[in-house]
């Protein structure tokens, strides 16, 4: 990656994304322009779900995606999925470097629907916990919650201590939306891939993105 890059526009794959069929908006409002999606990948187990996510709105016109990777997301991914963060980074609209304070997700003033970490690592949970905005992940995530725009924590870590457990009570308070990558099986899995697909469409669904990535629950499809 890039890590000083800002690319936008950048060159979309033609047509949406599989398993993505649409947007219904979360803000009632028309949409004039795209509408605009920080996703920050930081440096829990699990970096497959951020890029499972990217893969999702890759091609979907109507969500612009503002991409930020941490230090340890970085290595993560180098790590658990073999994967060149470069080749995360392709998925996203914008690509801005971490250490990059100056980026336009580190004002409110850059209009977003909110931002979505995912995964969430307990350090960069605790950082948004305690306003602790040393990095533009946490600095963009800390803009989200004074904006009052939807911020989704994909918080990964089990067993959790009681400091994380303070920390997810704290960010929800502030009006945070602690989704964590719990199984389920509703839905009838058949492999991982189907259980990523519904931590991805859980996340999807928080931010009004209309979807078939799994069967919901009372649905014949
Ligand atoms: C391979 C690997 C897996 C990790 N898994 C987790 C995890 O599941 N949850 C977690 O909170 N931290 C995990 N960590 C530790 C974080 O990467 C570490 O705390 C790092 O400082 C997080 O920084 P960041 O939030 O800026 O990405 C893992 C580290 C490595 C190298």
């Amino acid at each position: 990656m890039n890590r000083s890059s800002h690319r936008l526009p950048c060159e979309r794959a033609a047509g949406g994304a599989a398993g993505v069929t649409g947007s219904t908006g979360t803000t009632g409002e028309p949409h004039d322009r795209p509408r605009r999606l920080v996703v920050g990948l930081s440096g829990s187990s699990a970096p497959q779900l951020g890029i499972a996510f990217l893969e999702a709105l890759h091609g979907l016109r109507q969500v612009e995606t503002h991409l930020v990777v941490s230090e340890g997301a970085r290595r993560s991914l180098e790590l658990e999925a073999g994967v060149d963060p470069d080749h995360v980074a392709k998925l996203a609209d914008a690509v801005h470097d971490v250490r990059d304070l100056a980026a336009p997700i580190s004002s409110g003033s850059f209009l977003t629907e909110g931002m979505v970490v995912i995964p969430c690592s307990m350090r960069s949970l605790a950082a948004i916990a305690t306003g602790n905005s040393t990095d533009l992940l946490t600095r963009a995530a800390d803009v989200a919650l004074k904006e009052r725009r939807r911020l989704v924590l994909v918080t990964r870590e089990t067993p959790l201590n009681l400091v994380h457990i303070r920390n997810m009570e704290t960010v929800t308070l502030a009006g945070a939306t602690v989704l964590p990558p719990v199984l389920g099986f509703y839905h009838r899995p058949r492999s991982v891939e189907d259980l990523v697909a519904q931590v991805v469409g859980k996340v999807l669904d928080q931010f009004g993105v209309a979807h078939d990535l799994f069967r919901r629950w009372g649905s014949d499809g």
